[in-house]
């Protein structure tokens, strides 16, 4: 075995199929169930793409009523958890912190036994219920209950604001929750796989998805893309900037990615539905848009020249940062936004991995010493 080739971080490694999505890295196009993304996402309620992930099939308008009915009825938080949730946002713990103990919690709201079909609803339905109630404890504001007379986008912007959301805002948060709800064995879904795959619950595989998401190199960049954006945008040489940054040695966040070769299809989807909060004529702040767009330009200039052998195109956290912006999320819950989403497709994967089960257990080349001899502790 010591002579086996080692893929580093997986790359090319293919563990699984799947039905879920797929991604052409070369071409730029991301299909999910079996739809092209800005089909998808354009149309779509977030309902009905998570119960295209579940079945493999559009729902009907029974069928869709009915599935949202069961996701509403799961919304509230069991008391435990609210109080861990509400004490990570009075301590001003980060939001994927937060959304990770109060995630780990969750099956203390389960109806009934334990069975992976009701924890998955049961995770999808409380992300939105658990980021809001702890960001309304941070910033000192009474938690609201969940509204069952509103849809999965539009009751998570009313538990953050109490206010009635508009029908812009929900389409727009809805565009972006279609979009990143699933991309393939990304690392917070292949870290639910691989829990899953020990046949432990679903609980735990979203447990550990939300704590490889929170990482920078994953769905942690998107804050980090909106300073990046506020600089660029206030600075009157933006070039020199994003050229200071790189030549400190720091990455430009919301650029690169593993399997996309070219401009991540994602950010076509996200900066269209983000431009609409940016008009002018509508009041809003035109020169922030363009100046992002200009911001991806020179950036995508500069890593070319630096990178030749590489194509460093925007990635998806760039224009999430934009679009979220827009619609009103506060920067501090991107990432915990982003889980709202994905929740969908790390559950939907679990339920695909018990269908077909073997456990995840990948080899490693070992490079340590051997045969070493014991020295007792008082001769070290
Ligand atoms: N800015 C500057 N240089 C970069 C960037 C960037 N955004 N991305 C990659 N590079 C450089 C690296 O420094 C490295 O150069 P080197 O070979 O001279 O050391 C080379 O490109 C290859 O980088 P890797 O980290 O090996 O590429 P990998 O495929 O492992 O990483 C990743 C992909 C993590 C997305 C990377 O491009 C990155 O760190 N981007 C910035 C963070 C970001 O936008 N994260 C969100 C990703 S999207 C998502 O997960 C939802």
């Amino acid at each position: 075995m010591s002579e086996e080739t080692v893929h580093k971080g997986l790359d090319g490694v293919v563990v699984d199929e799947t039905r879920l999505s797929t991604i052409d890295g070369e071409r730029g196009e991301l299909t999910i169930g079996g739809f092209p993304l800005a089909e998808l996402a354009e149309n779509a309620r977030f309902e009905e793409t998570l119960f295209l992930l579940y079945e493999d099939r559009l729902p009907t308008s029974d069928e869709l009523e009915a599935f949202s009915d069961d996701l509403r009825e799961r919304r509230a938080l069991a008391p435990t958890t609210r109080d861990v949730v509400v004490a990570a946002g009075e301590n001003r713990q980060p939001a994927m912190d937060a959304l990770r103990m109060g995630i780990a919690s969750a099956s203390l709201a389960r109806d009934g036994d334990e069975d992976p079909e009701a924890d998955a609803r049961l995770a999808v339905a409380q992300l939105p219920t658990i980021v809001a109630t702890y960001w309304r404890a941070r910033q000192g504001e009474e938690p609201l209950e969940p509204r069952d007379d509103l849809s999965h986008a539009g009751n998570y912007l009313f538990m953050l604001t109490g206010e009635e959301p508009t029908g812009a805002d929900v389409r727009g948060l809805e565009t972006y929750l279609n979009t990143v709800i699933d991309h393939g064995f990304n690392a917070s879904t292949f870290t639910s796989r691989a829990i899953a795959s020990t046949e432990s619950d679903v609980i735990s595989a979203v447990t550990g998805g939300v704590g490889a998401l929170k990482g920078p190199l994953h769905g942690g960049a998107p804050g980090p893309v909106l300073d990046m954006l506020e600089e660029t945008h206030e600075a009157d040489d933006i070039e020199a900037v994003l050229a200071a940054k790189l030549d400190s040695g720091e990455r430009l966040m919301g650029f690169g990615h593993r399997v996309y070769r070219v401009r991540d299809p994602r950010a076509a989807v996200l900066s269209s539905a983000a431009e609409t909060f940016y008009r002018a004529e509508d009041g809003g702040d035109e020169s922030f848009f363009e100046s992002a767009r200009e911001t991806e330009e020179t950036a995508q200039e500069l890593l070319a020249e630096r990178k030749p052998d590489l194509s460093l195109a925007a990635n998806v956290e760039f224009y999430t940062a934009v679009l979220l912006n827009g619609v009103g999320i506060p920067r501090d819950l991107f990432s915990a936004t982003f889980a709202v989403s994905r929740v969908g497709g790390w559950t939907a994967h679990c339920l695909e991995q018990l269908s077909d089960n073997r456990i995840v257990r990948p080899r490693s080349r070992y490079v340590g010493e051997r045969g070493r001899e014991w020295t007792p502790l008082e001769e070290r």
